[in-house]
């Protein structure tokens, strides 16, 4: 299989590499064990998703693993925390100068794309902005009596919901957060049909990557699909819907595919929170030490790389408390920063990403998106210092009450509008900055698990809810791509 040829090909190439003695010990031991221990598993296995090691990657963070059947708090970027410090306007003036080079966001631009298209990198083929809208009830006498009714699934109906998310199941007694839909302003979404996307994925491999936001956006998506299968054939599973090795929990392996028999089709989540490559080594004393190579792609890109849709996202790790503030942290070649912001090190991430996408992703084969920051709504703290969301039962509704318009957020639309790729913006900030009342706060737990004095979760989304827009509008842009 072509992944695992490439793997062979990583430990030739490391293996190389070390007798010219051009990397740190460190790095070698790293690299060249999962390298190999990748190779093996790729050999033994020969199935692309079994392919990430474990051993690489380091344990869950303090985040993932503060409270023992804790899911996965993430800390948010609250303009409160302010972490973003310096430079970075807005676009370059480069970008800008070549505004049409990597986002599509169908419609966006004004004018007709008389030229037929795909080469200039935008599609202007949506009747409108999809992403300035706002969000209505169904049923609301304002929006088409014809639209699909919210939730897209029952609350508590899909078993591959996760309990960090499993908000109904957890006991959350509200449910008009699950009735919301997103209305662009200036026309309607398509109507979801899952059969219609399977048809569409028929053969193919979708797949997430990124953090656990990612993950939540993955078993919405996953859901979405099963919900539309026949269930009078249900065997208790999911009507031919099964994660290919069985697993139930999605926290602590690096990667997950629900496959769809009857479609031929897989819906696969790749954990990569940076998306650039995560190192850890342990020194002779035992102690932990972390490292981020900003110049090099997460080792699994080799697997997913190859996907006929992949949606990314990377943004709440990039934080004071998750990058050792900065400080001997990130590395590029043999050079480890003293110090970085976290904009600097976002940045040449993201350049890293770009410059991989437009390297090595086909974009005759692989539709690629990349997913904006989902805002967090903690009140009067942080995700590990009281912060809370719980008590919330209605959204924002005035947009002058909204925050502003996240830096890290520039930053990505300005290396995004550099790329040669076309690439898919869901550009879902500004809509998900409404919602504080979606999160899972304390229906993070279930019941007889909840204690008080838990931190609450508010970045992450209960299912059925935001994550569901999410995919209802990368659905509506790739039907502009597949159908
Ligand atoms: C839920 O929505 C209905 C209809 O808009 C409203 O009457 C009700 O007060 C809402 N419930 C809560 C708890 O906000
Ligand atoms: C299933 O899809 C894969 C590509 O993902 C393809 O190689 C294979 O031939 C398909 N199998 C069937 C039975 O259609
Ligand atoms: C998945 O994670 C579990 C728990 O950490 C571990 O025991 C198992 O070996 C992992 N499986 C794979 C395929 O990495
Ligand atoms: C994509 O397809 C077009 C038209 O078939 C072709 O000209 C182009 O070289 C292809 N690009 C790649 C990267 O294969
Ligand atoms: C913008 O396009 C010009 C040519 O059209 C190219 O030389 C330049 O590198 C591009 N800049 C960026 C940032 O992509
Ligand atoms: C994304 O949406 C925000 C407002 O919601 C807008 O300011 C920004 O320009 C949009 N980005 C792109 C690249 O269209």
């Amino acid at each position: 299989m072509g992944a695992a040829a490439g793997s062979s090909k990583e430990v030739k190439k490391l293996l190389k590499k070390m007798k010219q003695g051009g990397v740190s010990c460190f790095q070698i031991s790293m690299s060249f064990m999962a390298a190999l221990a990748t190779y093996f598993l790729l050999i033994h296995t020969v199935r692309f998703h079994l392919s990430r090691i474990i051993l690489l990657q380091p344990p869950p963070l303090p985040l993932i693993t503060s409270s023992s059947s804790s899911s996965s708090s993430c800390p948010s970027i609250s303009s409160s925390t302010a972490p973003i410090s310096n430079s970075l306007s807005s676009s370059s003036p480069a970008a800008a100068a070549n505004a049409s080079g990597g986002i599509e966001t169908l419609g966006r631009r004004s004018g007709k794309n008389g030229e037929g298209g795909r080469s200039g990198g935008v599609v202007d083929v949506s009747p409108c902005d999809l992403f300035d809208g706002r969000w209505v009830e169904d049923g609301d006498q304002k929006s088409s009596s014809t639209t699909t009714t919210h939730p897209l699934y029952e609350p508590g109906s899909c078993p591959f919901v996760e309990e960090a998310f499993d908000c109904y199941n957890n006991g959350r007694p509200d449910l008009n957060y699950t009735r919301l839909r997103w209305k662009p302003k200036a026309c309607s979404l398509p109507r979801l049909e899952g059969r219609k996307l399977l048809e569409m994925l028929r053969g193919k491999r979708l797949a997430f990557v990124g953090d656990s936001l990612n993950r939540n956006m993955w078993e919405s998506l996953v859901c979405i699909l099963r919900s539309s299968l026949d269930l009078h054939k249900d065997d208790g599973g999911g009507s031919g819907v099964y994660e290919i090795t069985g697993k139930k929990e999605f926290r602590y392996n690096n990667s997950y595919a629900y496959r769809y028999a009857e479609y031929n089709c897989t819906v696969e989540f790749y954990r990569a929170p940076f998306l650039v490559q995560e190192l850890v080594a342990w020194s002779s004393d035992g102690a932990r030490k972390e490292s981020l190579r900003l110049d090099l792609m997460d080792e699994t890109s080799s697997v997913y790389k190859t996907a006929d849709v992949i949606i990314f996202n990377t943004a709440h790790w990039w934080t004071h408390k998750k990058t050792s503030k900065g400080e001997d942290f990130y590395q590029e070649g043999n050079h480890v920063h003293r110090k970085l912001s976290a904009d600097d090190a976002y940045r040449k991430a993201l350049t890293t990403w770009a410059r991989w996408v437009d390297e090595h992703v086909d974009p005759n084969r692989t539709t690629a998106f990349f997913r904006g920051y989902s805002w967090s709504h903690f009140r009067g703290g942080q995700w590990n210092s009281g912060g809370n969301c719980d008590g919330e039962t209605s959204p924002i509704v005035e947009e002058r009450h909204l925050a502003k318009y996240p830096k890290m957020v520039k930053i990505l639309e300005s290396v995004i509008s550099g790329m040669r790729t076309p690439v898919m913006y869901l550009n879902i900030t500004r809509m998900t900055d409404y919602r504080k009342e979606a999160h899972p706060s304390v229906y993070r737990f279930s019941g007889e698990k909840r204690r008080r004095g838990d931190s609450q979760d508010c970045s992450h989304w209960c299912l059925p809810g935001v994550p569901d827009a999410w995919n209802e509008l990368m659905y509506a842009m790739l039907l502009k791509r597949l159908a």
